[in-house]
């Protein structure tokens, strides 16, 4: 049974903090190392249950793996594109698409066959987005009605140019990893830019890559080299600190050490228009992922609409978004149609939770509104099994007049362990 945690209302949050190691960089970090020559460490990854997937399924593969006591420093042995051993037994992705995704575009290179499977969460997720491109460069994918699980028969791959048809980082990432393998030139390009994290990976671990606007080009057969690489604390999770900050009145909150990683920070320029003050101190480079102190303090509240040509920068930051308008904000959101085939349908669980949390909330086939007309009663709002709605339902409860109750609160496991035990350190 999933657990439920109760939400006391808050009158502001403050304090300083870190946040867990991106998920995002996370998963490249571990899959790249996996492929270089040499060992890798990795700290201050990411210690979320999909991060550990892409862990898991490496293990499988033949790759050793040693972690620390607290898990926030990994090792990986890679054996090179040639070391990885085929397995009987299928690789279990979990919750995360990022690990199904990217790991089909690794397989289809090698010359043997895998099974990915997830949980029922990504088993209804569409994967015809990563089965076609890999299927242009030469694999053989089965999979059932576009769903996993996905048989992965790797083949020798060609090189394509490749223009998605949804603007979707994993696809991307999924295609340059197969392209590190195939005959020639593979390139991408892309419509709206999405998260550059692979790319960025790639050339910290050696790879080159040539970027020409909206394109990037890799070709194929290079080795990469084994690093030593500090992984950011997730904006993503940093995120829905920075909106209680915003939206809570008398708030304030520094986030250190987080990533800022610009195809990713959209969420501090609606926090702007929203009305908070936000301050960004870049404090360092590292692989070159940017990071620094992020700090937003509650100012005026008002009406913000995010435009769809900015939804792929912040779109796993939405539901914190939606959270924004909880206590007399108003927030409308289009061109999101993307956040239908997240880890649950994000625009009908949103607006689902929101309304039984006493919040007005309207659903539109691209996007949702939240009209915070008042203090909220509060009320019983249940995260179908996701994360990030588990968390935007509690920084929304905040705000309400009675305790809430949040359904499936235990969600939160897959990208930030301790996310109710720091909501608690920073109620003031
Ligand atoms: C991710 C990309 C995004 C995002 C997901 C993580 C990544 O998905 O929503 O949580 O790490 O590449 P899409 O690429 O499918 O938009």
């Amino acid at each position: 049974m999933p657990s439920a945690t109760m939400i006391t209302p808050a009158r502001r949050v403050q304090g300083r903090l870190r946040v867990p190691g991106d998920k995002s960089i996370a998963h490249r970090y571990a899959l790249i190392a996996a492929l270089a020559d040499g060992t890798s460490q990795l700290t201050n990854y990411a210690p979320g249950a999909d991060c550990h997937s892409t862990l898991a399924c490496l293990r499988t593969l033949g790759i050793t793996i040693e972690e620390d006591g607290g898990a926030s420093t990994v090792s990986i042995l890679g054996r090179g594109f040639d070391g990885w051993r085929s397995s009987e037994a299928p690789l279990d992705a979990g919750n995360s698409g990022t690990t199904m995704r990217m790991m089909a575009g690794l397989l289809a290179a090698q010359p043997f066959t895998s099974v990915l499977i997830g949980d029922d969460s990504l088993s209804r997720r569409p994967m015809r987005r990563v089965i076609d491109p890999l299927e242009r460069m030469g694999a053989r994918i089965e999979a059932v009605e576009g769903h996993t699980p996905l048989t992965v028969h790797g083949q020798k791959l060609h090189g394509i140019e490749y223009r998605p048809e949804v603007p979707s980082a994993q696809v991307k990432s999924a295609v340059l990893l197969a392209g590190l393998h195939a005959e020639g030139t593979t390139s991408v390009a892309e419509a709206v830019q999405t998260r550059d994290h692979t790319e960025r990976a790639l050339a910290t671990f050696g790879y080159q890559l040539t970027t020409v606007g909206p394109t990037t080009m890799v070709v194929g057969r290079q080795r990469g080299r084994a690093q030593r690489v500090a992984i950011p604390g997730d904006f993503s999770s940093a995120a829905f600190w920075l909106v209680a900050a915003a939206a809570l009145p008398g708030s304030r909150v520094d986030v250190e050490d987080v990533g800022l990683n610009p195809t990713r920070t959209g969420l501090l320029d609606v926090l702007r228009r929203f009305g908070a003050h936000v301050t960004v101190i870049e404090t360092a480079a590292e692989a070159g992922e940017p990071r620094g102190t992020v700090t937003v303090a509650a100012a005026e509240h008002g009406r913000v609409v995010v435009e769809p040509d900015e939804v792929p920068g912040l779109i796993d930051e939405l539901p914190a978004i939606a959270a924004l308008a909880a206590h007399h904000g108003e927030v409308v959101v289009r061109g999101a149609a993307e956040l239908r085939v997240k880890e649950s349908d994000r625009i009908s669980a949103l607006v689902s939770g929101f309304r039984a949390l006493g919040i007005e909330a309207d659903e539109f086939p691209d996007g949702f509104a939240i009209h915070g007309r008042g203090v909220p009663t509060g009320g019983i709002a249940d995260a179908l099994g996701d994360h990030r709605m588990a968390m935007a339902f509690a920084v929304a409860s905040l705000a309400a007049r009675q305790p809430s109750r949040i359904e499936g609160a235990d969600a939160v496991v897959i990208s930030y362990p301790g996310f109710f035990e720091t909501l608690q350190q920073l109620i003031a």
